[in-house]
């Protein structure tokens, strides 16, 4: 539980990619009745193109360009529940507004769950030189992703009991 902090007004969801920050983002903005924008979808749908197709077409720094635009339009919101993609808060100017202006959660799964959920999946681009190198940049990244805010390890989970867990941890129950 959060002590004092005044209630917060906007929840933020990091994490390596395939540990829910999406799935969860969207039902935790529901039993809160708040908004909630995912950094991803909001970036391939004012590009026209797919994540994947904006690292192809345009290279990895430009869609860091857009991530950060697009995530520093986003806190200024109250009463939102913001999904960022795996890399967003890894910039240093993200994550410290992040910081500052909400509650930042940091969703984990095992590298086993890790697997079963986001192996197969073609529409990420980082997968495209197979999952052992995506483990090791979990590996690279784990430091970091470690001091971001509270620690969830969402393996064996529901997305409604993440859910659960952050309205407590948050002091949004009652
Ligand atoms: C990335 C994660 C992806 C997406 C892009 C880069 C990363 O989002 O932003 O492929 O650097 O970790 P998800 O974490 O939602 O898959």
């Amino acid at each position: 539980m959060i002590e004092n902090k005044t209630r917060p007004k906007k929840i933020i969801l990091t994490g390596f990619m395939g540990t829910g920050k999406t799935v969860v983002g969207k039902l935790l903005a529901a039993k809160l009745r708040w908004l909630h924008f995912d950094t991803d979808a909001l970036i391939e749908n004012s590009e026209g193109l797919s994540v994947s197709d904006i690292f192809e077409k345009k290279g990895e720094p430009h869609f860091r360009k857009l991530e950060k635009r697009c995530f520093e339009g986003l806190i200024s919101l109250n009463e939102v529940v913001i999904t960022t993609g795996g890399g967003t808060l890894l910039d240093e100017e993200c994550f410290k507004m992040a910081n500052d202006e909400g509650i930042i959660l940091c969703l984990w799964a095992s590298e086993e769950e890790l697997r079963k959920r986001i192996s197969k999946d073609k529409t990420r681009p980082l997968l495209k030189s197979g999952f052992e190198d995506l483990l090791k940049l979990l590996k690279e990244r784990e430091p970091q992703y470690k001091k971001m805010g509270i620690q969830i390890d969402t393996t064996d989970l529901t997305p409604e009991q993440v859910c659960q867990k952050i309205i407590v941890i948050a002091g949004l129950n009652g």
